[in-house]
């Protein structure tokens, strides 16, 4: 496969175009940010670990039924995935409350609601992705009413596929943030990553924190921590 231009780099991964038709290439990067590049680092083996476990777990979903954007993993760092017209929003699933969810609210960290929790953000680095509601979603032209019914549905199928799948790995779900594209039929298709960046994965049994939260809080092994989730991911899937 040829890599062509770089046609964006965000924060952890580059997207390169491809001389595959109407598909790009995802580079995964080991740079790790937070809190809006106020902190910064690199993670070494990081880029190569989310790109494992996100091809893992995007195949998983390609098979349960949900359309996502990937077509297979090419390197180390790269995957193919099919283009498809973005939309400007952050979904945030949570099963479990934690995060700034707890902190904007007052909640401990660790409580687990009847319900599960579904925010939207706008997607939007230069607002830090502020918190917006489907009649917000709707005034700014983003997404229609039924899209977004689309959307919720989607977050909801993908969150029980998810937990299933986690669990198996002796790992709690607590939250994740995904996103959306429009496929040429507009068809909802999952875009981006779910990896321990965009996923909260609390260990079941001791509740050690497998996630980005250990760089964003300073709790050490971070790369470690990426080699775990990759490790036990690979061993529930490929048994
Ligand atoms: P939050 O608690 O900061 O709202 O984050 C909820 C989940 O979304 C958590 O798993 C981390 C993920 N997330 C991202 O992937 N990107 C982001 O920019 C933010 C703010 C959160």
């Amino acid at each position: 496969m040829k890599h062509l231009e770089l046609l964006h780099e965000g924060k952890s991964k580059q997207i390169y175009a491809c001389d595959k038709p109407n598909c790009i290439v995802v580079r995964f990067k080991d740079d790790a940010t937070a809190f809006y590049n106020i902190k910064r680092a690199k993670i070494e083996n990081k880029g190569e670990m989310n790109c494992s476990i996100s091809s893992m777990v995007l195949d998983y979903l390609n098979r349960n039924g949900v359309a996502t954007h990937f077509v297979e993993r090419l390197g180390s760092n790269d995957q193919l995935c099919r283009k498809v017209e973005t939309i400007a929003l952050e979904v945030i699933v949570r099963n479990v409350i934690a995060g700034s969810m707890a902190k904007r609210l007052g909640l401990e960290e660790g409580i687990v609601p009847e319900n599960t929790i579904f925010d939207i953000c706008l997607h939007s680095e230069l607002l830090g992705d502020p918190l917006i509601n489907d009649h917000h979603a709707v005034a700014l032209g983003i997404a229609t009413y039924e899209e977004l019914a689309t959307i919720y549905e989607l977050s909801a199928k993908i969150n029980s596929l998810l937990v299933a799948l986690y669990k198996q790995a002796g790992i709690t779900l607590v939250d994740f943030k995904i996103e959306f594209g429009r496929d040429a039929d507009g068809r909802i298709t999952l875009v981006d990553e779910l990896t321990p960046d965009t996923c909260r994965l609390w260990d079941t049994a001791t509740g050690e924190r497998l996630d980005k939260d250990r760089f964003r809080r300073d709790l050490g092994r971070v790369r470690e921590t990426y080699e775990e989730v990759a490790k036990r991911l690979s061993n529930v899937l490929n048994k």
